[in-house]
Protein backbone atom coordinates (compact mmCIF):
# COMPACT_ATOMS: atom_id res chain seq x y z
CA UNK A 1 0.00 0.00 0.00
CA UNK A 2 1.35 3.49 -1.10
CA UNK A 3 0.06 5.88 1.39
CA UNK A 4 2.88 8.44 -0.14
CA UNK A 5 1.17 8.39 -3.43
CA UNK A 6 -2.43 7.80 -2.49
CA UNK A 7 -2.29 10.87 -0.70
CA UNK A 8 -0.85 12.79 -3.00
CA UNK A 9 -3.42 11.94 -5.66
CA UNK A 10 -5.80 12.29 -2.83
CA UNK A 11 -4.76 15.78 -1.93
CA UNK A 12 -4.27 16.96 -5.91
CA UNK A 13 -7.96 16.30 -6.88
CA UNK A 14 -9.39 17.30 -3.77
CA UNK A 15 -11.04 20.46 -5.31
CA UNK A 16 -12.53 18.20 -8.07
CA UNK A 17 -14.25 15.41 -5.59
CA UNK A 18 -15.56 17.69 -2.88
CA UNK A 19 -16.40 20.78 -3.85
CA UNK A 20 -19.15 21.09 -1.09
CA UNK A 21 -16.07 20.20 1.36
CA UNK A 22 -14.05 23.08 -0.67
CA UNK A 23 -17.28 25.27 -0.15
CA UNK A 24 -17.84 24.60 3.36
CA UNK A 25 -14.02 26.05 4.31
CA UNK A 26 -14.94 29.18 1.95
CA UNK A 27 -16.31 30.82 5.20
CA UNK A 28 -13.35 29.66 7.49
CA UNK A 29 -11.91 32.40 9.19
CA UNK A 30 -9.29 30.51 11.24
CA UNK A 31 -9.15 26.74 9.29
CA UNK A 32 -8.57 26.40 6.18
CA UNK A 33 -6.47 23.22 4.61
CA UNK A 34 -3.77 23.48 2.78
CA UNK A 35 -3.89 20.82 0.63
CA UNK A 36 -0.24 21.36 -1.24
CA UNK A 37 1.25 17.76 -0.76
CA UNK A 38 4.12 19.38 0.16
CA UNK A 39 2.47 20.33 3.86
CA UNK A 40 1.83 16.16 4.37
CA UNK A 41 4.72 14.89 2.55
CA UNK A 42 6.23 14.48 6.51
CA UNK A 43 2.83 13.08 7.56
CA UNK A 44 2.36 10.96 4.77
CA UNK A 45 6.25 9.28 4.78
CA UNK A 46 5.41 9.08 8.37
CA UNK A 47 2.32 7.15 8.17
CA UNK A 48 3.97 4.99 5.36
CA UNK A 49 6.09 4.10 8.08
CA UNK A 50 3.54 2.22 9.38
CA UNK A 51 3.00 -0.41 6.91
CA UNK A 52 -0.27 -0.82 7.55
CA UNK A 53 -0.99 -4.27 6.57
CA UNK A 54 -4.98 -4.04 5.70
CA UNK A 55 -8.16 -1.96 4.42
CA UNK A 56 -9.46 -3.44 7.42
CA UNK A 57 -6.87 -2.28 10.37
CA UNK A 58 -8.07 -0.32 13.11
CA UNK A 59 -6.56 2.94 12.96
CA UNK A 60 -7.51 6.44 15.05
CA UNK A 61 -5.72 9.27 14.32
CA UNK A 62 -4.81 11.37 18.13
CA UNK A 63 -5.50 15.01 17.32
CA UNK A 64 -7.64 14.94 13.65
CA UNK A 65 -7.73 18.94 13.34
CA UNK A 66 -9.91 19.05 10.45
CA UNK A 67 -9.87 15.55 9.47
CA UNK A 68 -8.09 15.34 6.38
CA UNK A 69 -5.91 12.39 7.11
CA UNK A 70 -8.99 10.12 8.31
CA UNK A 71 -10.90 11.32 5.66
CA UNK A 72 -8.63 10.20 3.31
CA UNK A 73 -8.52 6.88 4.76
CA UNK A 74 -12.32 6.84 4.58
CA UNK A 75 -12.17 7.52 0.75
CA UNK A 76 -9.83 4.86 0.42
CA UNK A 77 -11.99 2.06 1.57
CA UNK A 78 -10.44 1.68 4.84
CA UNK A 79 -13.38 0.65 7.10
CA UNK A 80 -12.03 0.95 10.84
CA UNK A 81 -11.42 4.53 11.36
CA UNK A 82 -11.68 6.56 14.67
CA UNK A 83 -10.39 9.52 15.31
CA UNK A 84 -10.42 12.24 18.56
CA UNK A 85 -9.48 16.21 18.87
CA UNK A 86 -9.11 18.33 21.66
CA UNK A 87 -11.71 20.97 22.14
CA UNK A 88 -9.56 22.83 24.66
CA UNK A 89 -7.03 23.11 22.21
CA UNK A 90 -9.37 24.21 19.58
CA UNK A 91 -10.50 26.86 21.26
CA UNK A 92 -12.58 29.19 19.35
CA UNK A 93 -11.89 27.18 15.94
CA UNK A 94 -14.51 24.94 17.55
CA UNK A 95 -17.12 25.45 15.45
CA UNK A 96 -15.20 25.65 11.84
CA UNK A 97 -13.64 21.99 12.96
CA UNK A 98 -17.38 20.48 13.59
CA UNK A 99 -18.24 21.83 10.31
CA UNK A 100 -15.95 19.94 8.38
CA UNK A 101 -16.34 17.02 10.60
CA UNK A 102 -19.80 17.16 9.85
CA UNK A 103 -19.43 17.63 5.80
CA UNK A 104 -16.81 14.49 5.92
CA UNK A 105 -18.90 12.42 7.84
CA UNK A 106 -16.38 11.83 10.72
CA UNK A 107 -17.56 11.26 14.04
CA UNK A 108 -14.70 12.82 16.22
CA UNK A 109 -13.96 12.22 19.97
CA UNK A 110 -13.42 14.63 22.11
CA UNK A 111 -10.26 14.19 23.92
CA UNK A 112 -7.28 16.15 25.74
CA UNK A 113 -4.62 14.94 27.40
CA UNK A 114 -3.31 15.92 30.58
CA UNK A 115 0.24 14.92 32.18
CA UNK A 116 0.44 11.83 33.97
CA UNK A 117 -3.77 11.46 33.68
CA UNK A 118 -4.85 8.39 32.84
CA UNK A 119 -6.69 8.74 29.44
CA UNK A 120 -9.00 6.13 28.04
CA UNK A 121 -9.95 5.10 24.21
CA UNK A 122 -12.88 3.89 22.44
CA UNK A 123 -10.62 0.69 22.39
CA UNK A 124 -7.39 -1.35 21.10
CA UNK A 125 -6.35 -0.26 17.41
CA UNK A 126 -3.68 -1.63 15.11
CA UNK A 127 -2.41 1.69 14.65
CA UNK A 128 -2.43 4.79 16.25
CA UNK A 129 -1.56 8.16 14.35
CA UNK A 130 -0.55 11.41 15.97
CA UNK A 131 1.24 13.83 13.59
CA UNK A 132 2.34 17.37 13.88
CA UNK A 133 0.95 17.41 17.80
CA UNK A 134 1.66 18.78 21.07
CA UNK A 135 -0.17 16.72 23.08
CA UNK A 136 3.45 15.91 24.85
CA UNK A 137 3.47 19.54 26.17
CA UNK A 138 3.39 20.19 29.80
CA UNK A 139 2.54 23.78 30.08
CA UNK A 140 0.63 24.05 33.19
CA UNK A 141 3.27 25.47 35.33
CA UNK A 142 4.37 27.86 32.88
CA UNK A 143 3.47 31.24 33.72
CA UNK A 144 4.22 34.79 32.35
CA UNK A 145 5.43 37.74 34.29
CA UNK A 146 4.38 41.19 32.10
CA UNK A 147 4.47 44.36 33.97
CA UNK A 148 4.49 42.99 37.57
CA UNK A 149 1.62 40.67 36.73
CA UNK A 150 1.37 37.22 36.52
CA UNK A 151 -0.04 35.05 33.13
CA UNK A 152 -0.77 32.13 32.16
CA UNK A 153 -0.14 32.49 28.90
CA UNK A 154 1.83 30.20 26.14
CA UNK A 155 2.37 32.84 23.60
CA UNK A 156 2.73 36.34 22.10
CA UNK A 157 2.12 38.05 19.40
CA UNK A 158 5.67 40.36 18.63
CA UNK A 159 4.86 43.94 17.00
CA UNK A 160 5.04 42.25 13.23
CA UNK A 161 2.12 40.33 14.62
CA UNK A 162 4.57 36.83 14.63
CA UNK A 163 3.54 34.13 17.20
CA UNK A 164 6.14 32.90 19.66
CA UNK A 165 4.98 30.35 21.23
CA UNK A 166 6.66 28.56 24.74
CA UNK A 167 6.28 25.13 25.57
CA UNK A 168 7.28 22.71 28.27
CA UNK A 169 8.15 19.38 26.61
CA UNK A 170 6.95 16.08 28.87
CA UNK A 171 10.02 14.99 31.17
CA UNK A 172 10.57 11.10 31.70
CA UNK A 173 8.39 10.04 34.05
CA UNK A 174 5.25 12.15 32.52
CA UNK A 175 6.73 10.39 28.61
CA UNK A 176 6.70 6.51 30.88
CA UNK A 177 3.18 7.82 31.93
CA UNK A 178 2.20 8.66 28.19
CA UNK A 179 3.80 5.52 26.33
CA UNK A 180 2.11 3.11 29.27
CA UNK A 181 -1.06 4.51 28.81
CA UNK A 182 -1.15 4.38 25.23
CA UNK A 183 0.46 0.73 25.09
CA UNK A 184 -2.84 -0.13 26.90
CA UNK A 185 -4.84 1.09 23.42
CA UNK A 186 -2.64 -0.84 20.92
CA UNK A 187 -3.24 -4.60 19.69
CA UNK A 188 -0.04 -6.77 19.68
CA UNK A 189 2.76 -5.68 17.61
CA UNK A 190 0.03 -2.59 16.87
CA UNK A 191 2.16 0.81 16.26
CA UNK A 192 1.51 4.27 17.59
CA UNK A 193 3.44 6.93 15.28
CA UNK A 194 4.50 10.17 17.76
CA UNK A 195 5.16 13.16 15.56
CA UNK A 196 5.73 16.11 18.61
CA UNK A 197 5.91 19.39 16.78
CA UNK A 198 8.68 20.16 17.34
CA UNK A 199 10.76 17.20 18.62
CA UNK A 200 12.52 18.84 21.98
CA UNK A 201 14.46 15.90 23.22
CA UNK A 202 18.29 16.81 20.81
CA UNK A 203 18.35 19.62 23.13
CA UNK A 204 21.36 18.92 25.81
CA UNK A 205 19.05 19.73 28.68
CA UNK A 206 16.55 16.53 27.86
CA UNK A 207 19.41 13.70 27.72
CA UNK A 208 17.77 11.49 29.95
CA UNK A 209 14.19 11.84 28.13
CA UNK A 210 16.33 11.22 24.48
CA UNK A 211 17.70 8.18 26.86
CA UNK A 212 14.43 6.57 27.38
CA UNK A 213 12.68 7.28 24.06
CA UNK A 214 15.96 5.62 22.75
CA UNK A 215 14.98 2.35 25.11
CA UNK A 216 12.04 2.00 25.00
CA UNK A 217 10.47 3.62 21.16
CA UNK A 218 11.87 3.73 17.52
CA UNK A 219 13.27 7.40 17.41
CA UNK A 220 13.44 8.33 13.26
CA UNK A 221 13.91 11.10 11.39
CA UNK A 222 12.25 11.65 7.92
CA UNK A 223 14.62 11.39 4.99
CA UNK A 224 12.70 13.50 2.85
CA UNK A 225 12.22 16.87 4.33
CA UNK A 226 9.00 18.94 2.51
CA UNK A 227 10.27 22.27 2.85
CA UNK A 228 14.37 22.27 1.64
CA UNK A 229 14.72 25.64 2.67
CA UNK A 230 15.41 24.66 6.00
CA UNK A 231 19.15 24.69 6.44
CA UNK A 232 20.09 23.73 9.89
CA UNK A 233 20.28 19.58 10.86
CA UNK A 234 19.53 20.52 14.02
CA UNK A 235 16.43 22.34 12.65
CA UNK A 236 15.35 19.67 10.32
CA UNK A 237 15.77 16.75 12.68
CA UNK A 238 13.56 19.10 15.14
CA UNK A 239 10.84 19.52 12.90
CA UNK A 240 10.42 16.23 11.13
CA UNK A 241 11.78 13.51 13.78
CA UNK A 242 9.11 11.37 15.31
CA UNK A 243 9.03 7.95 17.54
CA UNK A 244 6.82 4.64 17.24
CA UNK A 245 5.70 3.05 20.60
CA UNK A 246 4.81 -0.67 20.19
CA UNK A 247 2.38 -2.66 21.59
CA UNK A 248 3.66 -5.54 23.60
CA UNK A 249 2.98 -8.81 22.24
C1 LIG B 1 -1.74 20.92 14.55
S1 LIG B 1 -2.99 19.77 14.84
C2 LIG B 1 -2.42 18.39 13.89
C3 LIG B 1 -3.47 17.86 12.97
C4 LIG B 1 -3.05 16.64 12.14
N1 LIG B 1 -2.72 15.52 13.01
C5 LIG B 1 -1.90 16.93 11.20
O1 LIG B 1 -0.97 16.13 11.11
O2 LIG B 1 -1.95 17.97 10.51
C6 LIG B 1 -2.67 19.28 16.51
C7 LIG B 1 -3.71 18.29 17.05
O3 LIG B 1 -3.31 17.89 18.35
C8 LIG B 1 -4.46 17.84 19.19
N2 LIG B 1 -4.05 18.12 20.59
C9 LIG B 1 -3.29 19.14 21.02
N3 LIG B 1 -3.11 19.08 22.36
C10 LIG B 1 -3.76 17.97 22.76
C11 LIG B 1 -3.94 17.33 24.02
N4 LIG B 1 -3.40 17.84 25.13
N5 LIG B 1 -4.66 16.20 24.07
C12 LIG B 1 -5.19 15.66 22.95
N6 LIG B 1 -5.07 16.21 21.73
C13 LIG B 1 -4.36 17.35 21.63
C14 LIG B 1 -5.37 18.92 18.65
O4 LIG B 1 -6.72 18.67 18.98
C15 LIG B 1 -5.09 18.87 17.15
O5 LIG B 1 -5.99 17.99 16.54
Amino acid sequence: MNIIESLKIHLSNFGENYPNLMNEYKTNGMHTPDLNFNTWKGQAEMIQALEIKSKDSSILELGCQMGIIPHFFKEHGFTDVDSTNSKIEAGTGLDELENSWRAMNLQVDSLHILPKEEFVLRKKYDYIIATSTNILWNSNRLLQIHKNNLYYDYYILDKNDVAHTYFVPYDEEELKFFVTNIKKYLTPGGKAILHGLPFPYFMPQFKKELEYLEDNTTIITCDNFPDTSLTSDLKQKTLFTYFIIEGDK
